[in-house]
């Protein structure tokens, strides 16, 4: 992290926030899905408990810091594959979820560059935490992602762009439009901001150059 900020001091500061807008607007946006499957279902969708046709969904999260996102996932009934490469927040996650849904969390501490190959996914979430994985292994951290996402698997992440006011740090990957594109290429854009304004970090001042995006895998092909 930038300053003289760990990122365990940041993780911790986070407990309490309300969940990232972005994923919550990802999740409103698979309903629509999930009434189409039920659509198909004798008595139609309206009258059907809202249960997923095949199995629980299941979930990566990168970069998850403290879990906020995590906890919302598995309050909505996923199962969850958290990764990052700072060990407290992971605890801190783990020592907090109600034991009930416990066994639908699975931690992994690692660093991005040392990211294998992720499981299967119906969502993969990454919240300002892209940007921090260094550019020499972006690439291959990248492809894992689009690995892992199932046909009809949703992606939901910040990129930071190269007029962000950390560009330049080192160890970590900014991209131009073009290159944003270039990476989801494929893809079924569903929602796409890109910021480029000035505003404040937990560090303070800082103009924030971001892509936000969630975007779907085609469900054939
Ligand atoms: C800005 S925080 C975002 C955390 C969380 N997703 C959120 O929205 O609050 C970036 C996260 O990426 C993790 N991180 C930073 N560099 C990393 C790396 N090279 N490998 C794995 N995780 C890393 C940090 O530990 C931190 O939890």
């Amino acid at each position: 992290m930038p300053h003289d900020i760990s990122w365990d001091e940041y993780n911790a500061h986070q407990h309490g926030r309300a969940p990232r807008q972005l994923l919550l607007e990802a999740l409103a946006l698979r309903r629509p899905d999930v009434d189409e499957a039920l659509a198909d279902v004798p008595g139609g969708a309206h009258d059907v408990v809202p249960a997923p046709p095949v199995g629980a969904p299941v979930a990566v999260d990168l970069g998850c810091g403290e879990g906020i996102e995590v906890e919302v996932l598995l309050a909505a009934g996923w199962h969850v594959h958290a990764v990052d490469g700072e060990p407290a927040a992971l605890a801190r996650l783990v020592a907090r979820v109600d034991p009930a849904v416990r066994d639908r969390l699975h931690v992994q501490h690692r660093a991005f560059g040392e990211v294998g190959d992720l499981p299967a996914a119906d969502l993969v979430h990454s919240s300002y935490a892209l940007p921090y994985c260094p550019p020499e292994d972006f690439d291959a951290l990248w492809r894992r992602v689009r690995g892992a996402l199932r046909p009809g698997g949703m992606l939901v992440v910040q990129l930071f762009g190269v007029r962000d006011g950390a560009a330049g740090t080192s160890g970590m990957t900014f991209h131009t439009l073009a290159q944003v594109q270039g990476l989801l290429a494929g893809l079924d854009l569903l929602h796409w901001r890109e910021e480029d304004e000035p505003g404040t970090s937990f560090t303070g001042p800082k103009h924030w150059h971001v892509f936000h995006v969630v975007a779907r895998r085609p469900a054939v092909g």
